[in-house]
């Protein structure tokens, strides 16, 4: 469905095109919501441009556009000032709009007029070494932004771009040779404990390090020994990756750094071959104009170190070039921590350099976030930064939020507990990461997170489950109701309800364009308060509009359970 702003436009721009007989690709219709928007006015200021334009009384040029106007969609257009014109959207044309909505399987959201390819690459840990929160936030937002596009009929591929290649490996199999494995798989713990070890002997010990880069270039080569030790380092971190993902109820598609590892050579050539490289210290760099480091000195990227081999830089090249012509992605969607931003710049510039990403086809952005910080505001660490203890932290949420189905619905099932537990904890951590303004470091709060007042997944949650009992409350069945009446909006508060359901098809798009989950949490908080305002204000059980107002429920449910579940959340029938 059009937004109504659009809708305005285009009712403006016809009316303007046939008053004055201008074509109509010329006509741009010129409407601002006014403050009080949320009662339906809107104001045009075309008259004023047009009057200078055409030489005439910009009032009467106003009420040559009002006669073109067909008048049924509003409740009262009247020109103000010199020559305003000021729109007030008539409560028929309001409900008609939101029957419409309520029937959409959209829920009013415009699909895209041609469908794109989206490539979202989000999470992307490291095998064997910490993964920190940074990688939770990455999971968290990717996932909710990945959503939006899939909801909105795009094309998405979820990346995960795990780091499962380079000289880290080399020394950590060095390491398990020396035999410190058992029989067996090791598990996560002892792998992690084995890579800190590892690190310590490959800074300390000459002769170890020696080995550590021997080994880095047998498994490059292929050797089948290093391949066997690098898979089952690689299966045993999936699993504990897997585990937080199955938590968070996060679908991605493993394609790390290894994936590239046979495309490096060549691109490396066709950097040389184009003429772009340039030797540094027996490096091979880029250089690209406007990027320097602290002291001013240009900043290169450098994609094949002194001793032949390739790192992180040289991959990403790899991978933006898969990603534009394999791939044939429309858009790339990066997400990462802040402190990538450069790096990502200089990889898209280097793309653009050497022709690959033309930025009239090809939308490469970084989707940068700030710091999870501690209750100490410094940077959030769990007590030993591994795995396994990001798991725990996931699932205190869960034990925190048992507690609050302890005590507000001790007589439900055991069952139904830790279903409420798992939908409201994780919920609570997503929608605090979710809700903070992406660039902005947050603090970490259990506390703050489980609070059924302010800008919470609880409070939400909540706010869904009074709309269900509503439906409940008045016993009539919803199936009849929606074959039966239309919605008919006419307390202000119903209007404003009306509205602000009736833009989240546009929230939706914003989304897209500065890939700010924010927005959707601000737009579903703001929701459940004018929903709250109408319940206080309007009547429902028993009254004369009972099937209208049942009816404005059950957009508002649908609308906020369909938002929720963009955010990555699910809901409880209870709470
Ligand atoms: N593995 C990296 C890290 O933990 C993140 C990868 C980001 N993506 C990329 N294409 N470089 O920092």
């Amino acid at each position: 469905m059009k937004t109504i702003l659009s809708f305005l436009e285009q009712t403006v721009s016809y009316a303007i095109a046939s008053a004055f007989s201008i074509p109509i690709l010329e006509v741009h219709a010129d409407i601002t919501p006014c403050a009080q928007e949320n009662f339906g006015h809107y104001q045009c200021n075309n008259a004023l441009s047009l009057a200078k334009a055409l030489q005439q009384n910009p009032r009467s040029i106003a009420q040559k556009i009002i006669d073109a106007i067909d008048p049924a969609s509003f409740s009262q257009i009247q020109i103000a000032g010199p020559g305003f014109i000021n729109f007030t959207l008539s409560p028929h044309f309001l409900s008609e709009e939101l029957t419409q909505q309520l029937f959409d399987p959209l829920l009013g959201a415009e699909l895209p007029v041609k469908t794109e390819r989206v490539i979202v690459e989000f999470s992307s840990p490291n095998v064997a070494k910490e993964l920190h929160v940074g990688h939770i936030r990455s999971t968290i937002i990717g996932d909710c932004l990945a959503r939006v596009f899939e909801f909105l009929g795009q094309d998405v591929i979820r990346l995960n771009h795990i780091g499962d290649w380079g000289t880290q490996f080399g020394m950590l199999i060095a390491f398990m040779k020396e035999g410190v494995s058992k029989p067996g798989e090791p598990s996560i713990e002892e792998l992690m404990a084995w890579y800190r070890s590892a690190k310590k002997r490959f800074d300390e010990d000459a002769d170890f390090k020696k080995r550590g880069q021997r080994e880095v270039v047998s498994l490059q080569g292929g050797d089948l020994t290093s391949l066997a030790f690098w898979e089952m380092i690689c299966a045993i971190s999936r699993r504990a990756f897997q585990e937080i993902y199955d938590l968070l109820d996060v679908k991605i598609t493993e394609r790390g750094e290894s994936f590239y590892n046979p495309m490096l050579s060549s691109i490396e050539k066709e950097f040389a071959e184009k003429g772009l490289e340039v030797i540094s210290n027996g490096a091979k760099c880029i250089y690209l104009e406007g990027f320097k480091n602290r002291e001013g000195e240009p900043l290169p990227l450098m994609i094949q170190k002194s001793d032949g081999g390739y790192n992180y830089d040289t991959t990403d090249l790899a991978a933006i070039h898969h990603r534009i012509f394999t791939e044939k992605a429309d858009r790339i969607i990066y997400v990462t921590d802040l402190g990538q931003s450069l790096h990502f710049q200089m990889v898209f510039a280097a793309a653009k350099k050497i022709g690959w990403l033309d930025p009239n086809k090809t939308q490469a952005d970084h989707v940068g976030f700030g710091l999870v910080l501690g209750s100490d505001g410094k940077k959030f660490k769990t007590r030993s930064g591994d795995t396994e203890k990001l798991i725990d932290l996931l699932t205190e949420a869960e034990s925190q939020a048992y507690g609050i189905a302890e005590e507000r619905l001790p007589e439900a099932s055991e069952e139904e507990k830790r279903h409420f537990a798992h939908v409201v904890g994780i919920g609570a951590i997503k929608y605090a990461d979710l809700s903070t303004h992406r660039t902005k470091d947050y603090t970490f709060s259990y506390e703050k997170m489980l609070r059924f007042e302010g800008n919470t997944a609880v409070f939400l949650l909540y706010a869904y489950v009074r709309i269900l009992g509503i439906k409940k409350k008045t016993g009539a069945p919803i199936e009849a109701v929606l074959r039966d009446k239309k919605i008919a909006v006419r307390h202000p508060s119903e209007i404003a309800l009306g509205l602000h359901l009736r833009r989240f098809g546009e929230t939706l798009h914003f989304v897209t364009k500065d890939l700010l989950p924010n927005r959707l949490t601000d737009y579903l908080y703001e929701l459940a308060e004018k929903f709250n305002a109408f319940f206080r204000d309007c009547r429902v059980e028993g009254s004369l509009e009972q099937g209208e107002r049942l009816l404005l429920c059950e957009l508002c449910a649908r609308i906020l359970s369909q938002g929720l579940h963009l955010l990555g959340l699910h809901t409880v029938p209870r709470m």
